[in-house]
């Protein structure tokens, strides 16, 4: 909507500025791909993938799929365009619209928009960090406090089916206790059954295996040093063993950026107490995807990276009252009256316009009284007027909206003396 263009502005401005000063590319990856895709990357079982995807078939009969989320096109990409053959890492990042078909509340939409940036090529653990670091120097350049992110890896294969067995041997004896969804993730995908946020499962949760005590040598080193690379940052972390993040291409680092945020509310029933109600939204997350490119027909090509929600990034804007500047701030307004003024104003508003003087008007309304409380609403320090005897004068007045004092001012000079007032 028209009022939330300058947040918009703000974030994707930010969003280039500091991936381009990160080292990343833009690159844009169509809207829809190829459902298979999709569910090769993100994982067959997934709740994305298997609930959430808005997915039709051609007229030639293709099965195509809305991108629910956008690392999945990135990849297919990266391999069909030979960046393979390029300098490694190739550092992208991306902005644009995903599709999921969730239940509509705050914070989650079915159309939301995505800033995303991938380091493709390059296993060294500084990469995880320096991808969370570029996430959270995006919040706070765009205003944010709170900031928050955690950590946790998922280790890979190897380590993966050792911690499995570990689950299940501790899951299958209350599985009676799990809701539905996890009894169906105890046979399919039990790394997923610590993600569930259904309260009795959450119960279960804390008392289950952590894989950060199963991972292998190469996993544990790796999450050791990306954390001792945030720890030289400034960046707010904390561990969170039971973060695994719900899509199959993820291998070890996993994290999660929250806005961690204090509300006070009126009491109960309307008395005088107020109540102090902590709030937490994930405004992105990422990870490392280290098999992703070769699953897909690449060759071998570690990758890690994130994306950040730009709706729920602008939500906690408007949440914490970040002053974000107008996009357009007239200087001043053209007011016009009678036929001969009225043809004359189109002309001079793109002289005015030319010259770098920011102009505004009304013109559809006839009487001056309109027009210049138009011109008060819109807050310009000039109001230029143009009667039908300053047209034939060649003359125009110049208002000054804080004194009311005016004079009469020929027309080819009123852009300097305008310019002149306004500092220009
Ligand atoms: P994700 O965690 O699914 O990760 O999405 C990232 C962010 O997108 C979320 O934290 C949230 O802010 C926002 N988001 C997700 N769904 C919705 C929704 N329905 N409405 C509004 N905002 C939403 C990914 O998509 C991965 N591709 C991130 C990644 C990049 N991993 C590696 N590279």
């Amino acid at each position: 909507m028209p009022d939330d263009q300058k947040y918009w502005e703000k974030v994707r401005s930010t969003i280039k500025k500091v991936s381009r000063s990160y080292g990343f590319e833009r690159i844009d990856t169509p809207i829809f791909e190829y459902s298979d895709l999709f569910m090769a990357s993100v994982g067959e079982a997934t709740d994305v993938v298997e609930k959430q995807m808005y997915s039709f078939k051609s007229k030639g009969g293709d099965m195509l799929s809305l991108r629910p989320e956008g690392t999945a096109g990135v990849a297919r990409a990266y391999i069909e365009n030979g960046m393979p053959n390029l300098p490694q890492p190739v550092k992208l990042y991306y902005i644009g619209p995903m599709f999921r078909y969730e239940q509509p509340q705050a914070g989650r939409f079915r159309q939301f928009r995505q800033a995303g940036v991938e380091i493709i090529g390059d296993i060294d653990p500084i990469y995880d960090a320096e991808t969370i670091n570029a996430f959270v120097v995006m919040c706070r350049e765009l205003g944010l406090q709170n900031i928050n992110v955690e950590m946790n890896t998922i280790g890979c294969n190897k380590c993966r089916s050792d911690f499995r067995s570990q689950l299940l041997r501790y899951y299958k004896p209350r599985a009676a206790k799990l809701c539905r969804d996890c009894k169906r993730r105890i046979k399919e995908s039990p790394l997923r059954l610590l993600d569930c946020k259904e309260e009795k499962c959450e119960q279960l949760k804390a008392h289950a295996p952590n894989l950060i005590d199963h991972l292998c040598e190469e996993c544990h080193s790796h999450f050791k040093s990306v954390l001792e690379y945030l720890d030289e940052t400034e960046i707010p972390y904390s561990l969170n063993p039971h973060l695994v993040r719900g899509f199959d291409y993820y291998t070890k680092t996993v994290f999660e950026v929250f806005l961690e945020d204090e509300h006070i509310a009126d009491g109960e029933e309307g008395g005088n107490e107020k109540t102090h109600r902590r709030s937490k939204m994930a405004l992105g997350g990422g990870g490392r995807y280290d098999n992703l490119i070769r699953l897909l027909g690449g060759k071998d090509a570690p990758a890690v990276g994130a994306a950040l929600g730009l709706d729920r990034v602008i939500g906690a804007m408007k949440q914490q009252g970040v002053k974000v500047p107008p996009l357009y701030k007239p200087d001043v307004f053209l007011v016009q009256l009678g036929a001969l003024s009225k043809k004359k104003c189109l002309k001079l508003y793109e002289e005015l316009r030319q010259a770098g003087i920011a102009v505004a008007e009304s013109f559809g309304k006839d009487s001056i009284k309109t027009q210049l409380r138009a011109a008060d609403r819109d807050g310009v320090s000039l109001s230029l007027i143009l009667g039908q005897k300053e047209a034939i004068d060649g003359v125009i007045i110049v208002r000054d909206m804080a004194s009311g004092a005016q004079e009469t001012v020929p027309i080819e000079k009123v852009i300097k003396i305008i310019k002149d007032k306004l500092g220009k």
